[in-house]
């Protein structure tokens, strides 16, 4: 496993959602599923980005810290890092906040996701560094 030195100011703050009235919790703020799914959506396609491979899965994740919420109208953001490479593995943290009460809304320390060949075995990446291009974008159809 190749740790990667991250700078927590580093984290890339790329998609934003628009909290909406089927976004809500009884308390009317923002759903954790809602945000949960929001998440694991993103950290796939970074995970796909990342490991240039379609065929990734959420292996693990750490601890979820609730700090704030949302509510309806309000828009958040969602950012992505990879912390390290492994054989078929890599792992990021994830930080979501609110944009206009600027507050953090939670953090996740660690997402680990696998990369699978065609018959769902781990499939080594081959990948030490994270890319911040689209190089590594699989072109070819999943079989
Ligand atoms: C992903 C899966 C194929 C891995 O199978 P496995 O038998 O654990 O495979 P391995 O033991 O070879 O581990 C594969 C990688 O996962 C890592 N891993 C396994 N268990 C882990 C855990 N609890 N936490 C963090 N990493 C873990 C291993 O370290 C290994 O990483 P590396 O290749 O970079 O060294 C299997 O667990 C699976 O299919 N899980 C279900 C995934 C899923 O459905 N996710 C939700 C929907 S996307």
């Amino acid at each position: 496993m190749t740790a990667l030195e991250n700078d927590p100011l580093e984290i890339n703050f790329r998609t934003r959602k628009w909290v909406r009235p089927e976004d809500l919790n009884a308390n009317g703020t923002l759903f954790g599923g809602s945000l949960l799914k929001w998440i694991d959506e993103e950290a796939t396609i970074y995970a796909i980005v990342q490991l240039g491979n379609r065929r990734v899965v959420t292996k693990f994740m750490s601890e979820i810290n609730f700090l704030s919420s949302a509510v309806q109208g309000d828009v958040i953001e969602m950012g992505l890092q990879a912390t390290a490479f492994g054989s078929s593995s890599m792992t990021m943290r994830a930080a979501v906040r609110n944009m206009i009460t600027r507050k953090p809304i939670l953090t996740v320390d660690r997402i680990v996701f696998v990369g699978l060949d065609a018959s769902g075995v781990p499939f080594p990446h081959g990948f030490t560094d994270i890319t911040y291009d689209r190089d590594r974008i699989p072109q070819e159809p999943l079989a």
